[in-house]
């Protein structure tokens, strides 16, 4: 497991254009390369380099020595830049990405990869042409917390995956659909956008779930088969069009066959994120820690590391050191584009309805998803069945 080294140093550091300034996530990234020695920015962009909070940004840029490009076409033509880290809202991420391994450029790509699995195997294609890096910054994969349990569970300890509970419950005010011109829609300028909870919030959580039940040395990404799924919207908002409320079943594809249960909502008084594995001979359960429970053994913890406690870093550094040794990184493309295929099905099997359902129904939600988890069944299901459903 060299390659999740959080002491690894790269030389000479990567140099690197920031694509997206702004926004929620840009600034945690141009801290952590403002930190990070494996890194050095020398370029970052922008549309709308007018704003302030953006302004601002471009300045931590200037100060670390970058130059600024008010479009990321300008930015791709700097000899300068070796790696570009895109944070552009989702429907871009497949032209910008391709047109940064056109320009030779390694790539390290905000979640979702794309929302469509044709974008993900463009965007693929477009990497194994350039004989470049892809990676997608799914920072939760590096958290020590995360990769421990998954090794732990792989060696056997708890024995034959049974079953998998999925839940990432979140809380949205109605106001949070209008921060953006792309929030909760599902095209933008013709592209595929889906910025439901699935794409947006839950994709960590999928991500997760899909690489705990799988083996393999990495982090690798399990198929689903046998998918069902149900969708609704309980915001009022007009600006959101996807889903705010997501719930499946499925059987991974994986040798021991586990059957999957997931909840997603951004409609949850209750936040929380928990991955609960049910095997022959325990349990496991990632809620941030990770909790091995073998049956008649002592129960063992798994932290996160100080330094690194949401795996910015080791994600980071991982995209580095395979630039550097053409190794493979932990969020290679080839790996999370089965995310993006098995929300993209979520939306294929559930046959792209979406239903609206009152806001006031909210305040029973955990009630509905613990009779969900117990009887493995979807709203329209339960017994007895919600009206709303
Ligand atoms: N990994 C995480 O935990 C995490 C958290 C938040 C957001 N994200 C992801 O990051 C991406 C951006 O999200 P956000 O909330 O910061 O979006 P945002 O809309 O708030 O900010 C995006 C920034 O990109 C700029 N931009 C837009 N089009 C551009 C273009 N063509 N060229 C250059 N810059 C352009 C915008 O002006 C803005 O400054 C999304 O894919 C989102 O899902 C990831």
């Amino acid at each position: 497991m060299t390659d999740l080294d959080l002491h690894t140093r790269i030389s000479p550091p990567i140099a690197m254009g920031q694509i997206g300034l702004g926004g929620g996530i840009a600034p945690m990234h141009l801290t952590e390369m403002e930190k990070n020695p494996n890194f050095q920015l020398v370029a970052g962009c922008d549309i709308k380099l007018d704003d302030p909070n953006v302004a601002k940004q471009a300045a931590r840029v200037t100060t670390a020595g970058g130059k600024i490009y008010p479009d990321y076409q300008s930015l791709l033509q700097d000899p300068r830049v070796e790696a570009v880290c895109i944070a552009v809202p989702h429907f871009l991420h497949r032209a910008v990405t391709v047109a940064a391994f056109q320009a030779k450029k390694h790539v390290l790509c905000e979640k979702p990869m794309a929302t469509h699995p044709d974008e993900c195997r463009m965007m693929l294609e477009a990497r194994n042409a350039s004989g470049r890096v892809g990676a997608v910054q799914m920072q939760h994969v590096g958290r020590s917390s995360m990769l421990s349990l998954r090794q732990a569970i792989h060696s056997g300890a708890i024995g034959k995956i049974q079953e998998i509970f999925l839940s990432s419950l979140w809380w949205r005010e109605e106001s949070y659909y209008g921060r953006a011109a792309w929030a909760g829609k599902k095209m933008m300028e013709g592209q595929w956008n889906l910025d439901g909870v699935m794409f947006n919030q839950a994709v960590h959580f999928i991500n997760q779930a899909l690489i705990l039940a799988s083996p393999g040395d990495l982090p690798t990404v399990a198929r689903a088969e046998n998918l069902r799924t149900a969708l609704y919207r309980f915001h009022d908002s007009p600006s959101l069009e996807m889903e705010d409320t997501a719930l499946a079943q499925a059987t991974l594809a994986t040798p021991d066959r586990p059957r999957l249960t997931m909840v997603a909502t951004t409609c949850s008084r209750q936040e929380r994120h928990m991955i609960e594995i049910l095997a022959d001979a325990g349990r496991a359960v990632w809620n941030g820690t990770g909790y091995l429970l073998p049956d008649g053994q002592p129960a063992t913890e798994f932290h996160d590391d100080a330094r690194d406690f949401d795996g910015n870093m080791r994600t980071f550094n991982s995209f580095a050191r395979a630039i550097r040794t053409r190794s493979t990184p932990i969020t290679d493309f080839s790996q999370i584009l089965k995310t993006t295929d098995f929300i993209f099905s979520c939306y294929q099997t559930a046959a792209w309805n979406i239903k609206k359902a009152p806001w006031a129904a909210t305040e029973n939600l955990s009630a509905i998803f613990g009779q969900i988890a117990r009887q493995r069944a979807l709203p329209t299901e339960l017994n007895p069945r919600p009206q709303w459903a």
